[in-house]
C-alpha cells in the first residue's frame, strides 16, 4: 500500500509554492509598510495555554485540538491559532517593558485543527496574522483592519466585504450574558446538547451554533449592541470614525461573535463576495482582546490582531481569476554544445552565480533546440551559447530572449553585461 499525506493536509509542489512565495513576500512587504516585526513561536505549546487563552468552552478547545502527551508526560497541543502563543511570548519575555510600544508583531506559519476537511477547511493550514499589543487607541483597531483589507487588495482581490461588530468590555458582556440566559432558558430543551451546555458555560457561543442556527429563538436573540456601556459604545464609534477617515467601507453585523473567547470590543471578519467562491465565505477574522495578557499572567495590556489563511486566500484568488505576477525564474540559461564546452560552461555558470545571478544549464545532454525550449520554459531573460568555437575564441554570444538583441563579449564580461540588463 502506498503512503499518502494524512487527511486534511496537502503537499505543496513547486508549481504551488511559487504562488505561495509571491503571497508571503507581499505580506512581508506590507508588514514593513505598516511597521510590524516578525515573531516566531513554537508549533506546539502547553495545552493549558489554549484552554485558558482561546477558551475552554470553544469548539476549538473542546473538539478540534491535536493534543498529545510527550515522552516526559507533558500535555502538549499543536497550536490551533497564533494569538495565544504571541500573547504568551509577550508575557514571558516582558515585551511590555520594551521602549517601543505598542508591540507590533506578525507571523506566518502552520496551525492545526481537527475539523471535517472540506473546501477551505483543512486540518493543517497556514495563517498570516498580526498582533498589536499595548495600546487601547481605537486608531490601532482601524490600522489592523486596514492591514487586513490590504493583505487582499495588494494581491488584486476586489470582491471583499468587511463585517464589523463590538463585543463590548467586561461589564457590557456580563449584562449581555444575563440577557442571553434569560432569553434562551425557556427554549433550553429544544436546543442541541452543545447549546444546553453553552447556556451554562458561555451563552455567547449559542449565537455561533451551526446546529441551532435556524431555531426561532435565534432570530430575536438580544443584541450585544443594546448592552454596550458608554465606554464600549464610544469606543466602537471611534473605531468607525477612523475607518470612515480611511474610506474603508464596512457593514455592522450584531450577530458576529467570532469563535474564540478572548475577544472584547472590536470584532471583524472579511468575507469574499466573489460568485465562484465556495460555501465558507469567511476569509479572515480578528478583533480586540483586552483581558488576554492579564489572563496569561501579564500586566493589564490590551491587544488587537487578525489572521487569515493562505489556503482560503488562494480560493478567493481562483474565484476572482487573479493571476499573480511571478518574478522571472532565471536571469540566464547557458546552452552548452559538445564535451569540450562542458568545463567552460561549469566555470561560467559558477562565476555568474557568484555574481548573484539566477542561472541554470542543461544536465541531460539535450540538443540545442531542446535547450532553447528549456530556457523558454524557465522564463530566462538571456541565453548564452557555448560550443567549441566559443571555448577557442574566449568570446560568447549573449542573447536577450525578449528583444532578440545579441552581443558578443569575452567570458569575463558576461556577468557584467547581464547584471547591467536585469
Ligand atoms: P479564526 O477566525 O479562528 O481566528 O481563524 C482566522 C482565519 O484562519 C479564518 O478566517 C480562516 O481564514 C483561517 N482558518 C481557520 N480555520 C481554518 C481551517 N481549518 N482551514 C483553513 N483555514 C482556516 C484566529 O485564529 C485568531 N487567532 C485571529 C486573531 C488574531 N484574532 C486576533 N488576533
Amino acid at each position: 500500500m502506498n503512503i499518502n499525506v494524512p487527511r486534511g493536509t496537502e503537499d505543496l509542489l513547486p508549481e504551488q509554492t511559487k504562488r505561495w512565495q509571491v503571497i508571503e513576500n507581499t505580506f512581508k512587504r506590507l508588514a514593513e509598510v505598516y511597521h510590524y516585526q516578525e515573531i516566531r513561536t513554537p508549533i506546539f505549546e502547553r495545552t493549558e495555554l489554549f484552554q485558558r487563552g482561546v477558551g475552554d468552552s470553544t469548539d476549538i478547545v473542546q473538539k478540534e485540538m491535536y493534543t498529545f502527551e510527550d515522552r516526559g508526560g507533558r500535555n502538549l497541543t499543536l497550536r490551533p491559532e497564533g494569538t495565544a502563543s504571541v500573547a504568551r511570548a509577550y508575557v514571558q519575555h516582558k515585551l511590555h517593558g520594551k521602549v517601543d510600544q505598542p508591540s507590533k508583531l506578525y507571523y506566518i506559519g502552520p496551525m492545526f485543527r481537527y475539523e471535517r476537511p472540506q473546501q477551505g477547511r483543512t486540518r493543517q493550514f497556514t495563517q498570516f496574522g498580526i498582533e498589536a499589543i499595548g495600546s487601547a487607541d481605537p486608531a490601532i483597531d482601524a490600522e489592523v483592519i486596514a492591514f487586513a483589507m490590504d493583505s487582499y487588495q495588494a494581491l488584486g482581490l476586489k470582491s471583499l466585504k468587511l463585517v464589523l461588530n463590538s463585543l463590548g468590555d467586561k461589564e457590557s458582556r456580563e449584562a449581555h450574558r444575563q440577557a442571553l440566559v434569560n432569553h434562551f432558558t425557556p427554549y433550553k430543551n429544544e436546543l442541541c446538547g452543545d447549546c444546553q451546555n453553552r447556556l451554562e458555560q458561555n451563552p455567547l457561543r449559542l449565537l455561533d451554533c451551526k446546529v441551532d442556527r435556524d431555531h426561532p429563538s435565534m432570530k430575536n436573540a438580544p443584541s450585544i449592541l443594546e448592552y454596550l456601556n458608554d465606554y464600549s459604545s464610544n469606543y466602537f464609534e471611534e473605531v468607525k470614525k477612523h475607518l470612515d477617515a480611511m474610506e474603508i467601507k464596512y457593514t455592522v453585523d450584531e450577530t458576529l461573535v467570532r469563535g474564540l473567547d478572548y475577544y472584547t470590543h472590536t470584532a471583524f471578519e472579511i468575507m469574499s463576495e466573489s460568485e465562484g467562491f465556495g460555501a465558507i465565505t469567511t476569509l479572515s477574522g480578528g478583533g480586540r482582546y483586552n483581558g488576554l495578557i492579564q489572563d496569561l499572567g501579564g500586566p493589564e495590556m490590551s491587544g488587537i490582531g487578525f489572521a487569515l489563511s493562505i489556503e482560503r486566500l488562494l480560493m478567493a484568488l481562483d474565484a476572482e481569476k487573479v493571476e499573480l505576477e511571478q518574478p522571472k525564474e532565471l536571469d540566464c540559461f547557458v546552452i552548452t554544445l559538445g564535451d569540450e564546452a562542458k568545463y567552460a560552461s561549469s566555470k561560467l555558470v559558477n562565476t555568474l552565480r557568484k555574481n548573484n545571478l539566477k542561472i541554470d544549464q542543461d544536465y541531460l545532454g539535450k540538443k540545442m533546440k531542446a535547450q532553447f525550449k528549456a530556457a523558454d520554459r524557465y522564463n530566462a531573460k538571456f541565453v548564452v551559447i557555448l560550443g567549441e568555437e566559443e571555448v577557442q575564441s574566449g568570446v560568447v554570444n549573449v542573447k536577450n530572449i525578449e528583444t532578440g538583441e545579441e552581443q558578443s563579449v569575452e567570458f569575463d564580461d558576461v556577468a557584467r553585461l547581464i547584471k547591467e540588463r536585469v
